[in-house]
């Protein structure tokens, strides 16, 4: 689906989008001879102009029937979340509705450029789907919209949109076609290869770890985890040097576990299937990485994926093993289930000792807990540094993936301590986040400022949301790119 911006409403066949500001119906005053009946049939639906409400109709013009979608735009909340609702609810109503052009007209609300420029990354957002394996969709389901034209925003929407909001189409899309992918065909080497294409001739450079380079820098942790399984482990390495020389790297780390079964520790039948998407972390690194080089951020960024499955095989790691990571600290794997902070605490190591950054964030989906926590709205911060903690959550606040914060403390960091190693794998169940992000920060190096993100809840959505299909979210693409915007580029 196409989406573009024009001066004003074209001629021809197509379907009309027309917003309502809440109870304000002035934006109707264009349908001319239809706009009584129009309005009469919202009173009937009861039509508040409610964000995300809508109705279709069908309206006279001389003897041809024309298609009219309106569709509330809310009156109180900002324009920004508003206009992506806009976008999003028009696109979903109309993407299988038969119709293959649809015009959304905003002259009625007074957007300014980024608003308007926002109705087309909602529509474009929430279009997205992935067909690859329905050979069978009835002809009722396949998608018949081929673009949607976006008038009335004013001069500039059309650039905006271009320069702002496609790249970060794009890399939503890579990180959502890589969550949706069964684990026979993403696992840690094809996902590198899925990645490389995607980003080829964005300017983003791509290194690759292979089992013996990672054995030779002592990557115990990530390869205990990955020695389990046929599929041998890889670290990405994606690299966008916006800013040119100079100046420590921001870095992002995902946790990118391919298909996590629990290991011998192996998880139950019932929504095994779900782990496929145990890799979200490392695909919303590799798509923001992708959005900030299509859109030319001036920032240096190094992206790091782990990635490796977690089987139990043969030679799988045992409850019980001892680990030497990177750090050179050693790790009593209690459960191999808790194999997300192995992996990252070896490739935060990494990260650090070759690229020197001043500021790490990872993303992972790391446990359940964070679900009883928080749910499916939230994903769960943790920081050891203020500033930063506050500038994510502000990015959380603009992008719309939020965050909740959540504590971090020595009494945590002691109950994973172990008898045996430097540290265990897990604490008790209680506060199962929490421990899992000690364990982590016990990776950073002084003076670094860090940030870990659980989107446990986060990474796949049993339901639609306003930009998003329900299945992959792509969720952490915009909080990466906003934060990008808000603290680097400025
Ligand atoms: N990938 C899971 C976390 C997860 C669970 C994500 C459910 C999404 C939904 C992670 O590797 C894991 O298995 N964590 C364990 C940790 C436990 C063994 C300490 C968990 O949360 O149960
Ligand atoms: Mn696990
Ligand atoms: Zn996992």
């Amino acid at each position: 689906m196409q989406i573009r911006f024009a001066d004003s409403r074209p001629t021809g066949d197509y379907t009309l989008v027309l917003p309502v500001a809440g109870k304000d119906r002035s934006s109707l005053s264009g349908l001319g001879a239809a706009q009584q009946a129009v309005a009469a049939a919202l009173d009937r639906q009861r039509f508040e102009g409610d964000a995300s409400a809508a109705s279709e109709q069908f309206i006279d013009e001389g003897g041809k029937v024309r298609r009219l979608l309106v569709v509330g735009s809310g009156s109180g909340s900002a324009p920004k979340d508003s206009a992506e609702k806009l976008g999003g609810t028009a696109a979903s109503k109309l993407q299988t509705s038969g119709e293959k052009k649809a015009v959304i007209d905003l002259s009625g609300l007074g957007y300014d450029a980024d608003a308007a420029a926002r109705v087309g990354l909602g529509a474009a957002l929430r279009s997205w789907r992935y067909d690859r394996y329905r050979t069978k969709l009835k002809d009722n389901q396949k998608p018949t919209l081929e673009e949607i034209v976006v008038v009335g925003g004013g001069s500039g929407a059309g650039k905006r949109y271009e320069q702002r909001w496609a790249p970060v189409v794009e890399g939503v899309s890579l990180t959502r076609e890589l969550v949706t992918e069964p684990a026979n065909i993403i696992y840690p080497e094809s996902f590198v290869e899925r990645v490389r294409a995607s980003v080829k001739g964005s300017g983003i450079e791509v290194e690759v770890l292979d089992r013996p380079a990672m054995e030779k820098l002592g990557m115990g942790a990530l390869l205990g985890v990955a020695q389990g399984s046929v599929r041998e482990a890889r670290l990405l390495v994606l690299k966008w040097n916006g800013a040119g020389k100079g100046g420590q790297p921001t870095a992002f780390v995902g946790k990118g576990v391919t298909f996590d079964t629990g290991g011998i520790s192996i998880k139950p039948a019932a929504g095994m299937e779900a782990m496929k998407w145990d890799m979200g972390g490392a695909g919303a690194v590799a798509g923001a990485l992708k959005a900030l080089a299509l859109r030319k951020a001036k920032a240096n960024i190094v992206g790091i994926c782990g990635l490796v499955e977690n089987m139990p095989g043969g030679n799988a790691q045992r409850p019980g093993d001892v680990v030497t990571t990177m750090s050179g600290q050693t790790v009593e794997v209690i459960n191999t289930d808790a194999e997300g902070r192995l992996v990252l605490g070896d490739a935060v190591t990494y990260v650090q000792r070759n690229f020197k950054p001043s500021t790490i964030i990872d993303l992972a989906t790391l446990t359940g807990a964070i679900l009883i926590s928080l749910g499916h709205e939230w994903a769960g911060l943790f920081s050891n540094n203020e500033e930063l903690a506050g500038k994510l959550q502000q990015a959380a606040d603009e992008s719309g993936d939020k965050l909740w914060r959540m504590p971090l403390a020595e009494s945590f960091d002691r109950l994973i301590d172990s008898p045996i190693a430097d540290m265990k794998n897990v604490g008790p169940r209680e506060g199962g986040s929490i421990t899992a992000a000690q364990f982590i920060q016990r990776f950073v190096e002084d003076g670094v400022r860090w940030a870990h993100i659980d989107m446990a809840g986060k990474a796949w959505s049993d339901k639609a949301g306003a930009t998003y299909e329900k299945g992959a979210t792509g969720f952490g693409v915009r909080l990466l790119d906003q934060y990008v915007e808000d603290v680097l580029e400025r």
